[in-house]
């Protein structure tokens, strides 16, 4: 990714891109794609609420305490993702904002590391983090940076429930640095906190945010000062709290970390809000951030290394995501799309480079939580759900015109296994089941070469098994339970390798759908042994 003025686009990458349409440069421009990363309760879905909110895409707080049929916000469609209040399925929300088309890909809630959302980052051009005031960098928020790292994402901060008790802001500056490897730069700095919280202080407009609980969609104005030293905001938050400002912003001014816009599009810098999603409050500055300064749709590298312009004429994207049942009355399987160049238009035919094969966009479409409406047209950005009567798979580059491939999703390593046993006799449903929800990614399979043929799931985390029985139970109305296994690691075999191999009696043999023989290993120091045994046979942790 190259750093680029957030508006401007860089003139250099595209050059060698002939004629672009000044339509499409204009949708280019106006895009933002980002997703929200965050440890479970910092508060991401309370800021996609209040995001949607703001914007106007949603008329009421789907969060409202104590009214139990509308607490939960559009992204949260699942009865499974009520049932535990967290968020399981990766929509897309799109909406306007000050001109802007932003579009926000919602990663799953839960603790467990997911593959949905590696994907997810994969599909996002920024990160929004979210990080608790009172909690800091918590692990899971750790490893999705970590993740978003790896793909150079500029990332802005949200320091979140500063109407709550949290800790000293430059302790988490401080934390941020240090666990993460990145400078944080204080865009405003708050004024108390919990009962004592006042408002924040925007560093670089020199205005003050009052904090004071006013109705639900009220906006406050903030009040313009002369600086941090203005005698007139002593009679605001009194003589402690403006003593303890000033100290703070003499030491950000001598010691902190200046916002620097290239910095931050490089990922080197994140610059970090204080507010209260919950009470609405600093959510204003924040997003005027996040429109303005996060980067448009960039150059990607295809398979090969060579640049992939958003501007290229031609349509070309990738699917980053299934989704089986998206409405189950219409039992369908929808393949969510990221348009990275050029435009998709209604009917277009594109290219599907895995299957080599044609494929008509019949009916392109956007999702909005539950909500469907079929479109013309698509800009690199937007996320397109495209209903997959088993012709994409994820990771499948599209395009239309010149000949482009995206790099292939990777898998990560199942750590978790498990049986399948069906409880009832629905076995074709079984089957639809568990070969959907393999497509979507939710889980790898393998079967025993010996005895029975029942399933065997394969997942990242732990949590997957409950994901899986529930739906299965919902979507297919088929009972069945997974018996856990006490497996640790599988390691896909060679083909020429798996005739000659020496195995101990506790590692499984099993094939996977295509054949390839698959091998569960009950502990590392098991497939350590197994790796010294049979030196000339690759064991690869991915198929
Ligand atoms: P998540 O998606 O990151 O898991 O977090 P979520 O938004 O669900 O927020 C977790 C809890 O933190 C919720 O409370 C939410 O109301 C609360 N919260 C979020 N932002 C703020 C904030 O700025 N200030 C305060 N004080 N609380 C905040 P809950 O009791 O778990 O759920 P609910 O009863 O409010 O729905």
């Amino acid at each position: 990714i190259t750093a680029r003025g957030p508006d401007g686009y860089n003139d250099r990458m595209s050059s060698p891109v002939p004629a672009v349409s000044e339509a499409l440069r204009r949708e280019v421009e106006r895009r933002r794609t980002f997703a929200i990363i965050s440890h479970p309760d910092a508060g991401k879905t309370t800021l996609t609420e209040k995001t949607l909110l703001y914007a106007g895409a949603i008329e009421l707080a789907g969060a409202v305490k104590g009214r139990a049929s509308q607490r939960h916000v559009v992204s949260d469609w699942m009865d499974i993702e009520r049932e535990r209040g967290i968020s399981i399925t990766s929509a897309a929300l799109e909406f306007e904002l000050h001109g802007r088309r932003v579009t926000l890909l919602d990663t799953p809630g839960h603790k467990d590391f997911s593959e949905d959302t590696y994907r997810t980052l994969l599909a996002s051009d920024s990160v929004v983090m979210v990080i608790d005031a009172a909690k800091g960098i918590e692990t899971q928020t750790r490893k999705l940076f970590e993740v978003a790292r790896r793909r150079h994402l500029p990332m802005l901060t949200f320091v979140n429930k500063l109407d709550l008790p949290g800790r000293d802001p430059l302790d988490l500056l401080d934390e941020i640095e240090r666990v993460l490897g990145v400078s944080a730069a204080p865009m405003n700095w708050p004024i108390g906190t919990g009962d004592r919280f006042k408002g924040v202080y925007d560093l670089r407009r020199n205005e003050v945010l009052f904090y004071e609980r006013v109705p639900r969609s009220a906006r406050r104005a903030p009040v313009v000062v002369t600086g941090a030293d203005d005698p007139a905001l002593i009679e605001h938050i009194g003589e402690n709290a403006h003593r303890e400002l000033l100290d703070a912003v003499h030491l950000l001014e001598a010691a902190g970390t200046r916002f620097d816009l290239d910095a931050y599009l490089q990922a080197r810098q994140t610059p970090v809000y204080f507010g209260s999603a919950l009470t609405n409050f600093g959510l204003e500055s924040f997003l005027d951030a996040l429109v303005q300064y996060a980067p448009c749709p960039q150059v990607r590298e295809g398979e090969d290394g060579s640049p992939i312009d958003p501007l290229r004429a031609d349509f070309s994207g990738f699917v980053f995501k299934i989704q089986a049942n998206m409405n189950p009355r219409h039992r369908d399987r929808v393949a969510f799309v990221r348009v990275c160049s050029g435009v998709l238009t209604k009917d277009m035919q594109v290219v599907n480079t895995r299957l080599q094969q044609n494929v008509r966009l019949s009916r392109p479409s956007r999702f909005f939580g539950r909500d469907r409406e079929t479109i013309e047209e698509a800009f690199p950005g937007d996320v397109v759900g495209l209903v997959n009567p088993g012709r994409f798979g994820i990771g499948d580059t599209l395009y239309a015109g010149e000949p482009v491939v995206y790099p292939p999703i990777p898998h990560f390593p199942a750590e978790h296994f498990g049986a399948l046993r069906l409880q009832d006799v629905r076995f074709k449903q079984f089957d639809d089941g568990v070969r959907q929800l393999e497509e979507e990614g939710l889980m790898q399979v393998v079967f025993p070469v010996h005895g029975a043929r029942y399933p065997i799931l394969g997942v990242v985390g732990a949590l997957q098994f409950d994901i899986i029985e529930a739906r299965m139970r919902e979507e297919y109305g088929v009972a069945c339970r997974v018996e856990k296994l006490s497996y640790v690691a599988a390691r896909w075999v060679q083909a020429d390798g798996a005739a000659r191999l020496t195995l101990p009696n506790n590692v499984l043999s099993t094939t996977d759908r295509s054949g390839r023989r698959v091998l569960l290993f009950p502990s590392e120091w098991d497939l350590q042994f197994c790796e010294r045994e049979n030196p000339n046979v690759q064991f690869l942790s991915m198929a």
